[in-house]
């Protein structure tokens, strides 16, 4: 795969994770050195759902990312578009509502989430500003956004030996544990290309979000993004006849 690969297609894409399902899980803690539980947590966290609030994990996956508000009482939807990895999820967690939908056309009423997150799924949206204004319209006014991205390394020299870790480590690790490597050098290309910390604030903030803040996690490895869904709706620019 090349960088070409990058210019996915919403169907390309669906089916290369249906690919990775079922070993998704494991390939992501080996090659995030265990990493991603500490991450996870302070997602949680930072959603900060209460039991019985109604939380949309977006791009769930298997589930993984979803688990933990289940367990806390929190009606959490676990909506993704490859039903491969929604399979693995539901056998997995059956007491988990999973739900097939595209980021960027929610089959969900307007306001109808306490809180949205989104971990390690914005980056794969092909339409990245899309699914941001989405989540924004079936959260309720006050309601949070929280999403969990691989990004930058602030320290400018850790960041030289990251790249290098993604580009030259990474695949030839995945060559050996994962059944579609290929798919794992898409992931390395597709974190370079990823805009940096500063500039997915922007994105939230042109969806509409605001209280933009984010958080970086292992040096700026990955970024936790939060914001909050307006009280009043903006009122809409009419042009002059
Ligand atoms: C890396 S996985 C993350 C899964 C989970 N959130 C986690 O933290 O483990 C990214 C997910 O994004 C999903 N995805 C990519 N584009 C999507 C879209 N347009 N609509 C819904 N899901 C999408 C993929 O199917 C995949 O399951």
């Amino acid at each position: 795969m090349n960088r070409a690969s990058l210019d996915k297609r919403p169907e390309e894409m669906a089916a290369m994770f249906d690919d990775v399902a079922p070993n998704y899980d494991l390939v992501n803690d080996i090659l995030s050195l265990g990493q991603t539980r500490r991450w996870r947590r302070i997602v949680v966290d930072a959603v900060g759902a209460e039991p019985g609030q109604r939380v949309l994990d977006l791009a769930a996956g298997t589930g993984t990312s979803s688990e933990p508000y289940a367990d806390a009482g929190v009606h959490v939807v676990a909506c993704d578009f490859s039903v491969g990895m929604l399979k693995v999820g539901k056998r997995r967690r059956p007491d988990i509502d999973f739900v097939a939908g595209d980021a960027t056309n929610l089959p969900f009423a307007d306001d109808s989430f306490d809180a949205s997150t989104i971990s390690f799924g914005l980056r794969n949206v092909v339409d990245p500003q899309k699914a941001l204004r989405e989540m924004l319209r079936v959260t309720k006014p006050g309601g949070k956004l929280v999403v969990a991205e691989f990004s930058h390394p602030s320290f400018s020299p850790f960041r030289t030996v990251y790249s290098e870790y993604l580009m030259r480590a990474l695949p030839p690790i995945a060559k050996k544990v994962a059944s579609n490597p290929a798919a794992y050098v898409y992931l390395a290309e597709s974190i370079r290309a990823w805009p940096n910390q500063e500039k997915l604030s922007g994105w939230l903030n042109e969806a509409g979000w605001e209280a933009v803040q984010y958080r970086n996690l292992s040096g700026g490895i990955v970024a936790v993004h939060r914001a909050t869904k307006p009280r009043t709706a903006a009122a809409p620019t009419v042009a002059a006849d």
